[in-house]
């Protein structure tokens, strides 16, 4: 196999289906309730900053499974050369209707085709946590070959032990996809075998309105 190039999930048609089903009620609760909006969560919202302003002048930010694209009309925002992907067309359907100052394409983090030193930052927000452990080492090896020396990833996951089949999510909406939980630990593990070297980490207890997570910040040192 081409050492660039990255294994695709068996399961990852379904994971796009579920996503495009969810993908309204996802809005609507970002928009009803905070949750999943940077804005409404201050720890997050500051370690977004710093990362914006650390990696705004090293060059263009890719947000990775932007999603609906709230943190990347925020990057937007605060100045940052920021655009999104995401598995979902329904997902992205909604990023360009939101935020139509930013750019925003269809693409599996799986299959992204970045050029080397090509970002200043990527941004794995709550977004690689369906990738097999095996797939998202390649993945973040993917990223970290695509920062500019002195870029950053920014990294916010799912913190427990094993995998959790889910059914169904954001308001009983039939789902089919597995979600990888972290030990943050493990996850530095990774990180550093792609190549970077941690510089920040966040963690999120358990009773907080989106824990038990954590936030991994990362630099390519060369
Ligand atoms: C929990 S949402 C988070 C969205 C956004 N990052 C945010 O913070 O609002 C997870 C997102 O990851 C996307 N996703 C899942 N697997 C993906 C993949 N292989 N490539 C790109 N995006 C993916 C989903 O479509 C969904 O939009």
């Amino acid at each position: 196999m081409d050492p660039s190039s990255v294994q695709q999930p068996a399961d990852l048609d379904l994971v796009r289906e579920s996503y495009d089903r969810v993908a309204d009620n996802y809005v609507d609760m970002v928009a009803t309730t905070g949750l999943g909006d940077i804005r409404a969560q201050p720890w997050l919202r500051a370690a977004m900053d710093v990362f914006a302003d650390v990696v705004g002048p090293v060059g263009p930010v890719l947000d990775v499974g932007c999603g609906p694209g709230t943190v990347t009309g925020y990057l937007a925002e605060r100045g940052v050369d920021g655009s999104g992907v995401d598995l979902s067309p329904r997902m992205i359907e909604h990023a360009r209707r939101l935020h139509p100052e930013c750019r925003f394409e269809v693409a599996s983090s799986t299959d992204l085709g970045l050029a080397d030193s090509s970002l200043g930052g990527v941004l794995g927000w709550w977004s690689l946590f369906n990738l097999p452990r095996d797939v998202l080492a390649q993945v973040l090896s993917s990223f970290a070959r695509a920062l500019i020396p002195g870029g950053q990833l920014i990294i916010g996951t799912h913190v427990g032990d094993g995998e959790v089949a889910r059914t169904e999510c954001y308001g009983g909406i039939p789902v089919t996809w597995t979600t990888y939980r972290w030990q943050p630990e493990q996850l530095t593990t990774l990180v550093v075998q792609a190549g970077l070297r941690p510089v920040a980490e966040l963690r999120l207890p358990a009773d907080g309105p989106i824990g038990p997570g954590v936030v991994q910040v990362a630099r390519r040192e060369s």
